[in-house]
């Protein structure tokens, strides 16, 4: 995204993205480089981006959210290696290279999967320590760190992904294919504008605001990558499309039609927009957001 705003908070997370790893010991460099290896493969970086954006929107210092946003992309970025795995998409090729297993074996890639799940409550956790007799600025962290466990857990991202597992080349409804994609992508985007937002001391007017903003970008997001997957450029995306269909996955353009598709992730992103028009100026990063989102080929 060209936007100035996503650049500066993109480049910001990528300059300290490996800041909040432990100091791993020299027996275990396998799986720091297996870690380091797709931490650094390119991605957007969305999610982390969302936890700046929306900490600066509500008040907060983007620095002092470091921490929580690194930890969002050290969860991402396991989710897609374990994704990748053999026992799940079994995909040879994500972000234009190998992917995990196939450079460090399907051992070491679970590992590293674990490893940086780990590091992203190591991390939160140690920045909770230094405000331990700071209630007011212990608190803003505690709930962030909760938001970000949430999303990505059994009643978020893991949850979906079970539901995605569980539905391939079964019969699937629309309600069902709304809540995987609600669990399995929307809920780590809706954590990480509801974690940014904590930490930046919204009020409980412009959480919800954001909340309701967080679900129809991550719904528009899914549908959107269920359309790249069918009309996607593959140098662009750095992946095979047709795989969705290929491996049995029910999608939008499968269960709707491309054109009623369409038309939701249009309908999505104008919603978002209308969200974020009572902030004016303020909100302006947010609408620019949903219209890149939907339009994104990448
Ligand atoms: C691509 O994000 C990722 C998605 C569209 C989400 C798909 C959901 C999963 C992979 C969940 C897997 C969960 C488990 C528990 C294994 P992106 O386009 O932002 O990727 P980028 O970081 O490469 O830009
Ligand atoms: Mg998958």
């Amino acid at each position: 995204m060209k936007n100035p705003q996503y650049q500066e908070l993109k480049a910001l997370a990528q300059e300290h993205l490996l800041d909040f790893l432990p100091e791993i010991d020299p027996k275990s460099s396998t799986l720091y480089e297996a870690m380091k290896y797709s931490l650094q493969a390119g991605g957007k970086m969305l999610r982390s981006v969302l936890v700046l954006a929306s900490c600066r929107f509500a008040g907060g210092d983007v620095i002092s959210a470091l921490p929580y946003a690194c930890a969002m992309e050290y969860i991402h970025t396991y989710s897609l290696i374990h994704d990748d795995l053999p026992a799940l998409d079994n995909d040879d090729l994500r972000r234009g290279r190998p992917t995990n297993h196939k450079v460090f074996g399907e051992d070491m890639a679970i590992l590293a999967g674990d490893g940086l799940l780990s590091c992203a409550f190591e991390a939160m956790n140690k920045d909770k320590l230094l405000y331990l007799d700071d209630l007011s600025k212990l608190k803003p962290r505690v709930l962030a760190a909760y938001e970000i466990s949430k999303g990505a857990g059994c009643r978020g991202m893991v949850a979906g992904q079970v539901a995605d597992v569980e539905v391939e080349n079964r019969p699937c409804s629309k309600e069902l294919l709304d809540y995987i994609h609600i669990n399995k992508t929307a809920a780590m985007i809706m954590a990480a504008i509801r974690a940014g937002a904590c930490l930046g001391g919204a009020d409980s007017k412009m959480l919800n605001d954001l909340t309701s903003y967080g679900e129809a970008i991550g719904l528009a997001f899914q549908i959107k990558d269920d359309i790249l997957d069918v009309m996607g450029d593959e140098a662009l995306l750095g992946k095979p499309i047709g795989s969705d269909a290929e491996q049995g996955k029910p999608t939008y353009p499968i269960l709707h039609g491309m054109d009623a598709s369409m038309a939701r992730l249009t309908e999505l992103t104008e919603r978002a927009i209308a969200l974020m028009e009572p902030y004016g100026e303020k909100g302006e990063f947010f609408r620019e957001l949903a219209e890149y989102l939907a339009i994104r080929n990448l």
